[in-house]
C-alpha cells in the first residue's frame, strides 16, 4: 500500500537528461564559487600588504615599460621568482606580491626562454644593456634573444606619457595631479644631466635616479627609457632590511 516515496535525487534526472538546463546549472554554480573566492579581493584592503620602498613607476620608466610590452619581452622573459630554493639562490629574494602593485598589468609571465628579470635591475651597468639590446650575442655568444638596435635610434614619444599616467591611476596607481601635470617635463629630466627640471623632477620622485642611459645626452630614446625601467626591477624593496622575517609590513 505504501508508495516509495521518490528520492529527490531523482529529480537530478531533470538536469542530466536536458544539456542547456545542466549547462545553466554549472555555470550557476562555478559563479558562486568565483564570487565567493574572486569578490572580496576587490574590496580587501590587505589584499596586497604594503611594503616599504615601493614606489610609482617615473614616466621615463613607465614609458620603458610600456616598449617591454610593446616588443614582447615577456614572452621570453618572467618577472617573477618563485620560493623555491634554487630560484632564490640563482635569482635573489623570491617575489613578493606588492612588488607589482604598480604594474598594470604585472609582467609575471610564464616563459622563461631568458632568465628571469625581476631582480635585474643593478645587475649590469647601463652600457652592458645598451650593447645587450643592441647585439645580444656581442656579449652572450650564445644567446638566441634577438637584437633591438632600433631602440637607441628610435626618439621617445612624449606626447602621451600624461594619458599614461592618468590611466595607471584610474587603474590605482596613486600619482598625483602634479605628477601627471609634468610628466613629459619629468620624462625628459631623468634622462638629460643637467636639465633645468632636475630639481623638480627629484622633488616629485625622490629615489629615483635621474642620468643618461642610453650615452646619448642629446636626444631620448626608446632605449633611454627601457633601460631607466630595466634598472630599478627588483631594487624598490630593500630585502637586507627584511631578510629571514616571512611577514613584511
Ligand atoms: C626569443 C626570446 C627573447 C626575447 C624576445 C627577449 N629576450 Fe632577453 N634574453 C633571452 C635569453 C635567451 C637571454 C640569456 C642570454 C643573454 O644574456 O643574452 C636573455 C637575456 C636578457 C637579459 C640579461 C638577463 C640576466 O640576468 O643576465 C636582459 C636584461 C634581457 N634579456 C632583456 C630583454 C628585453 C628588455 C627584451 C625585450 C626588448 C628581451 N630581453 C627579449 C631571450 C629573449
Amino acid at each position: 500500500m505504501s508508495t516509495k516515496r521518490e528520492s529527490l535525487w531523482s529529480k537530478h534526472r531533470i538536469l542530466e537528461t536536458n544539456s542547456i538546463l545542466l549547462l545553466l546549472g554549472i555555470l550557476l554554480v562555478v559563479s558562486i564559487g568565483g564570487l565567493v573566492e574572486i569578490a572580496p579581493l576587490f574590496y580587501l584592503r590587505s589584499t596586497i600588504e604594503k611594503v616599504p620602498g615601493m614606489r610609482p613607476y617615473t614616466p621615463l620608466e613607465l614609458a620603458g615599460r610600456a616598449i617591454y610590452v610593446r616588443e614582447g619581452c615577456y614572452n621570453c622573459h618572467s618577472q617573477m621568482i618563485r620560493t623555491l630554493r634554487d630560484e632564490v639562490e640563482r635569482y635573489g629574494h623570491y617575489s613578493l606580491a606588492a612588488e607589482s602593485m604598480y604594474d598594470k598589468p604585472f609582467q609575471w609571465g610564464s616563459k622563461r626562454t631568458g632568465p628571469d628579470l625581476a631582480r635585474v635591475g643593478g645587475k649590469y651597468s647601463d652600457e652592458w644593456h645598451l650593447q645587450h639590446l643592441t647585439a645580444p650575442r656581442s656579449l652572450v655568444p650564445q644567446s638566441i634573444m634577438p637584437g633591438y638596435p632600433f631602440l637607441a635610434r628610435a626618439e621617445l614619444q612624449f606626447d602621451d606619457i600624461a594619458m599614461h599616467l592618468r590611466a595607471n591611476r584610474i587603474g590605482g596607481v596613486p600619482y598625483t595631479d602634479e605628477q601627471v601635470a609634468n610628466a613629459a617635463a619629468d620624462m625628459k629630466a631623468q634622462s638629460v644631466p643637467d636639465d633645468p627640471n632636475g630639481e623638480a623632477f627629484s622633488k616629485r620622485y625622490p629615489t629615483a635616479v635621474a642620468r643618461d642611459y642610453d650615452g646619448n645626452p642629446k636626444v631620448t630614446t626608446e632605449a633611454d627609457a627601457l633601460i631607466a625601467y630595466l634598472q630599478v626591477l627588483g631594487t624598490f624593496v630593500d630585502f637586507k632590511l627584511y631578510d629571514g622575517k616571512a611577514n613584511i609590513r
